[in-house]
């Protein structure tokens, strides 16, 4: 089975098609990062036009590369021989955004008679690590949490959704029953990042940047010094009554910290980069403590983690070697660092496991959807 997934919820504009819900036959993303680096964040207007402007020649060039023995010169003949389903992120996400994917998927729906999948983007980046092949860390994780033979997900599963808007736990008996355990009560994970590395200067987005000087400093300290980065707060992680997270008192300390140390212009290369290390450190241990402490209480076979934040390095060694640490013999699994952002190859895989289709004139734009579904 072949779904054709649309993802529009930001700035990118992707297009891609799946087959099985593990084999991606083409993942085309457009960006329209070069815009935002000049305003230092997102202007929703202009990722909208941009969208609506790159949204067929995205749709064109994942159909070719899909099939690259077909004759390119009808992509809708493409689309109606060999797309079983559209899919598409509804929500949440912005929604000028969001409107260019799902009124692209309906027409697609509507004028070549294909079944219509809507899909949560946050589910969706769980889904991210159905994606084959395996990311190659997960081949590598210790003996203790994943035995060969088992480096299939099995349910149930704890699911940890870091993005940009959103933190949330999830704990997933199956592909349909998910329970919600706890979230962040003011910013998300990826928010965090962001803010303090515009705070540090960092370029947009800034949480990529700042984890690249973060590792930086890292790679220069001697081993058994990572430990000893704790400069900022790691709100709740004291309180054993939740499994919840804060992130937004980090900005404020860094903000602190900087003032007491000196104006930007002035912090060295290397305090900047140590204070990158420190901010990571700070978020991946908040993410970290309150994802074992799950993993302990509800004791799943494996361990998930997806969405943007998923892409940095030191969550997924903290986390690994975390889970694998506890042993309880839960397999730890993250997707390959570009199935960790917004792609349509997510969207589609999605689909797959949970192929709800919906008449067309019943999907809308939800851009304040949870990861639970609608409030
Ligand atoms: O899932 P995503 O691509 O878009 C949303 O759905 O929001 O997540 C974007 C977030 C941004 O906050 C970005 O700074 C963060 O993911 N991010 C990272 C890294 N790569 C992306 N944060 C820390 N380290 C990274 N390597
Ligand atoms: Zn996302």
């Amino acid at each position: 089975m072949k779904i054709l997934g649309i993802e529009t919820t930001c700035d990118e504009t992707s297009v891609s098609i799946v087959e099985d819900g593990k084999h991606v036959l083409s993942n085309i993303i457009a960006t329209s990062i070069d815009l935002h680096i000049k305003t230092g964040g997102i202007i929703p207007e202009q990722a909208a036009r941009r969208q609506i402007e790159s949204m067929i020649p995205v749709l064109n060039e994942a159909i070719v590369a899909a099939f690259p023995k077909e004759p390119t010169t009808n992509h809708q003949q493409l689309i109606s021989n060999h797309i079983d389903s559209i899919a598409v992120a509804y929500g949440p996400g912005l929604i000028g955004s969001l409107l260019v994917g799902v009124e692209t998927a309906k027409t697609l729906s509507y004028v070549l008679n294909k079944p219509l999948i809507p899909v949560n983007h946050l589910i969706a980046h769980i889904y991210a690590n159905w994606i084959e092949p395996l990311a190659d860390y997960r081949l590598q994780s210790t003996e203790n949490a994943v035995a060969s033979s088992q480096r299939a997900i099995s349910f149930p599963a704890l699911a940890l959704v870091v993005s940009g808007g959103h933190t949330d736990l999830v704990f997933m008996k199956s592909h349909t029953d998910i329970e919600w355990i706890s979230g962040t009560r003011d910013d998300a994970a990826g928010e965090a990042f962001d803010k303090t590395a515009r705070l540090l200067d960092f370029p947009y987005p800034g949480g990529i940047h700042l984890s690249r000087a973060a590792d930086e400093y890292i790679s220069q300290i001697p081993n058994s010094q990572f430990q000893e980065l704790d400069l900022f707060p790691r709100p709740l992680s004291e309180d054993e009554k939740t499994l919840d997270w804060s992130f937004s008192g980090l900005k404020t300390a860094v903000l602190r910290e900087m003032e007491r140390a000196k104006t930007i212009e002035q912090l060295s290369n290397e305090t900047i980069q140590q204070y990158a290390a420190e901010i990571q450190e700070a978020i991946v241990d908040s993410l970290v403590d309150k994802s074992l402490k799950a993993a302990q209480k509800y004791k799943p076979k494996s361990f998930i983690v997806g969405g943007g934040v998923s892409a940095n390095k030191r969550l997924r060694e903290k986390l690994r070697n975390g889970i694998d640490g506890l042993r309880l013999g839960i397999g730890f699994f993250a997707p390959e660092p570009k199935y960790s952002t917004d792609n349509a190859a997510a969207i589609a895989t999605c689909a797959f496991y949970h192929n709800q289709t919906k008449p067309w004139q019943e999907v809308d734009a939800k851009p304040n959807l949870t990861i639970m579904g609608e409030k």
